[in-house]
């Protein structure tokens, strides 16, 4: 799949302002400065669609892009940035969690990891969490440029093998990099078929798609 028209709909600080929609639409969540509005560019390709900067804690609301006038995709705020106040902190993590756990024709949310890292435990919880809300997701690990391609799959492999410890299956994992558009036919080609599978689906139909199953707690 390729993407011809990207349009940015709107910006908006809760889930309740979010557009009416049933369209499907995929998420992009994880650390603040892992890479989701460049991402974002990178499979529109459409640079300065999404804003991005080098300080984290760019994006602060859930913002809307309408793709091919037939599905959306969001940039979400990162989780994790300490040079916020606790109290802002505290209100984009509701703003996420209420989004993410309410958005009824939210299809599937790509969860950012930055691949020069060794699994780090704010991600893993971020996981856990969304395991335990049955939310379907796939990792994406970024900036692949950095640390070269090998590197970074090896550290994909130490994530996998970290998950496998508390998780009966895997969730998809694609490596990306803004620099040579690494992943990015893989991820679109990944919400085609998702967007396929749910097609005539009604509007529950995320709950319908795999979602990944933690282990029960010995
Ligand atoms: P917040 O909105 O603050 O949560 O951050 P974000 O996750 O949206 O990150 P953003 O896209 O703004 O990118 C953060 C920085 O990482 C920018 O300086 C980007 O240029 C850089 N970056 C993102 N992806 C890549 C990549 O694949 N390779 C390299 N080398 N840099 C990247
Ligand atoms: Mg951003």
């Amino acid at each position: 799949m390729q993407i011809k028209k990207a349009e940015f709909v709107t910006s908006s600080p809760s889930v309740d302002l979010c557009p009416e929609t049933t369209l499907p639409e995929f998420a992009f969540i994880g650390r603040s400065n892992v890479g989701k509005s460049t991402l974002i560019n990178m499979l529109t390709s459409a640079p300065g669609l999404a804003k991005t900067s080098g300080k984290p804690g760019k994006t602060q609301s859930i913002n809307h892009f309408l793709i091919d006038d037939s599905w959306y995709l969001t940039d979400l705020p990162g989780y994790g940035f300490a040079k916020v106040s606790k109290t802002m902190r505290a209100g984009f993590s509701d703003m996420i969690e209420n989004y993410l756990l309410e958005r009824k024709n939210l299809i599937c949310t790509f969860v950012l990891i930055d691949g020069r890292h060794e699994p780090q435990k704010i991600d893993l919880e971020f996981l856990t969490w969304m395991g335990e809300n049955q939310l379907p997701f796939a990792r994406v690990f970024t900036k692949a440029d950095k640390l070269g391609y090998n590197k970074t799959q090896a550290n994909v492999a130490f994530h996998n093998r970290v998950m496998k410890t508390e998780w009966t299956t895997l969730p998809p994992a694609f490596i990306t990099s803004v620099e040579s558009s690494q992943g990015k036919a893989q991820i679109l080609e990944y919400i085609e078929s998702c967007i396929t599978e749910v097609k005539d689906m009604k509007k529950e139909a995320a709950s319908q798609l795999p979602f990944f199953v933690r282990k029960p707690k010995p």
